[in-house]
């Protein structure tokens, strides 16, 4: 079972749409497909006390979570700002999502004119921490 790049991308694109960021302006959507070919989506959600904000991944692992899913194949996160090119997962995010990755999980940052870079799993966290 596989999502192309393309639908992937799309679904993240579209999650951003019902981003709430209205403090940062930036916006951001985030696409998981899972391991059982489903895809789970969400987006960045801020807070007045800016603390309590969270993000796109964040919100996409917790939609795969409740509904039974335990393995990212591939997660596509969109978002991008003036300057900001592209939307690489925070480093809390990176942790987030390495909770249910392994390290060849690839990982598709867009930018808002659509381009994308993919990186491994190991790539953006290496020597991560995990619990037996
Ligand atoms: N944000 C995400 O949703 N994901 C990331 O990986 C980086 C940052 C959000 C959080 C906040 O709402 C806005 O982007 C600016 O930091």
């Amino acid at each position: 079972m596989s999502v192309a790049n393309e639908d992937l991308i799309r679904a993240a694109t579209e999650a951003r749409k019902n981003a709430y960021a209205r403090y940062s302006g930036f916006t951001v959507g985030a696409a998981i497909v899972d391991d059982q070919g489903r895809l789970h989506v969400g987006c960045n959600v801020e807070n007045a006390a800016y603390p309590l904000g969270s993000c796109a991944e964040a919100a996409a692992i917790g939609a795969m979570v409740q509904e039974g899913g335990r393995r990212i194949v591939k997660i596509a996160v969109v978002g991008g700002l003036g300057d900001i090119a592209s939307c690489t997962p925070c480093g809390g995010c990176r942790q987030r999502i390495s909770e249910f990755a392994d390290d060849d999980t690839a990982i598709l940052a867009i930018d808002d004119s659509g381009e994308w870079q993919e990186y491994s799993m190991a790539a953006l966290l290496p020597a991560s921490f995990h619990l037996p």
